[in-house]
């Protein structure tokens, strides 16, 4: 089952949740957003995942799930976010993803995140603050 795998992120969470999922989905095209044009004709199966700041996952994901709307309703879905509040997650998914495309997803996570400004210095743990269990059962659930 051919995945793409498209995201945005600030401060590098996303892309190490992206490292994790990879390993466990196999054959994951994976595209950053802010460098690449998605081509998602080619794809049954995608994972849209970000960052968030001020409770909005970042922009251009944003724009991308807006201007996709229809497109992406007719593919299987998952989404996942990278904040820091457990307790602003429900919130965040509702203000961010269309009740239809929510409806209609395989999966819809937060995989936690980095504390605000305080991301892991180099050489340091790189999934400090993320949920690895939340992206091994997502990843679970997205293959089945
Ligand atoms: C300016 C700023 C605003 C943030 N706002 C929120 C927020 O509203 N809710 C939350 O749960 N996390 C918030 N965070 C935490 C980020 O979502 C977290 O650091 C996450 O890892 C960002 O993803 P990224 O590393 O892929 O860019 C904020 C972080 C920053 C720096």
């Amino acid at each position: 089952m051919a995945v793409l795998v498209i995201y945005a992120t600030k401060t590098g969470a996303t892309e190490q949740c992206i490292k994790v999922l990879g390993k466990e989905i196999p054959n994951c095209t994976t595209c950053d957003i802010q460098t690449e044009k998605p081509i998602i004709e080619d794809f049954d199966h995608i994972i849209l995942g970000a960052g968030v700041r001020d409770g909005k996952i970042y922009k251009p994901i944003r724009d991308f799930i807006k201007k996709n709307h229809d497109a992406l309703l007719q593919k299987r879905m998952g989404y996942f976010i990278c904040n820091e509040k457990p307790k602003e997650t429900e919130d965040i998914i509702e203000r961010n993803i269309p009740a239809d495309l929510k409806e209609a997803a395989v999966c819809i996570e937060s995989f936690g995140g980095y504390k605000a400004y305080a991301a892991p210095k180099e050489g340091t743990d790189q999934l400090k603050g993320i949920f690895v269990d939340t992206i091994l059962a997502f990843a679970e659930k997205f293959k089945e």
